[in-house]
């Protein structure tokens, strides 16, 4: 009976010591996941941007249906920015060149979103008159520029 208690506390030791080490890795695991999903919304968005610019270059020929889809990408895109960002990923292990002011300054990070949906909205508008269209780029690239010089590391 002695040997069989002994044997449960030791093995409930043993539990409690195993259980921290998982809970870090799970909270590593779980912040790194959420800064690759981060990461791959802006990549789709610079994706996106980057086909466009093949486009306005005269590099790539694209139909217009295909253009104002690519700008409608980007503005819903857009609108997952904010729920993609809002948790913060002190554990995280990959790569990140979010800086802390996304968090200290959340609200005017958060801003940010909403500017970059109404200028990718108004490039969709723009297809199809490829003056209006560089015009519309360009205030795109400002949103991105815009945020990316205050919010993002070097
Ligand atoms: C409201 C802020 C904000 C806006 C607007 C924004 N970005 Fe970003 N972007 C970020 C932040 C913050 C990161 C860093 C994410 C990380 O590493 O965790 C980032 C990262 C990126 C990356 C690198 C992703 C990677 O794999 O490391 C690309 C590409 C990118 N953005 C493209 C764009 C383009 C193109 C636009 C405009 C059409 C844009 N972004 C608009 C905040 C923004």
């Amino acid at each position: 009976m002695k040997k069989l208690l002994t044997a449960g506390l030791l093995g409930s030791i043993m539990v409690v010591g195993a259980a921290f080490p998982m809970m870090a890795q799970a909270d590593e695991a779980s912040d790194n996941a959420l800064v690759e999903n981060r990461k791959m919304l802006m990549d789709g968005i610079g994706g996106a941007m980057g086909t466009l610019g093949c486009y306005m270059k005269g590099q790539c020929e694209l139909p217009d249906p295909v253009l104002a889809n690519l700008a409608k990408g980007i503005a819903f895109a857009a609108g997952s920015g904010p729920a993609a960002f809002e948790p913060q990923t002190p554990d995280a292990s990959v790569k990140t060149t979010a800086a802390g002011d996304v968090w200290t300054n959340w609200d005017k990070f958060a801003a940010g979103f909403p500017e970059m949906q109404q200028a990718a909205l108004a490039l969709a508008d723009a297809v199809g008159d490829k003056g209006a269209m560089g015009a519309a780029m360009g205030n795109l690239g400002k949103t991105c520029k815009g945020c990316h010089d205050e919010f993002r590391t070097k």
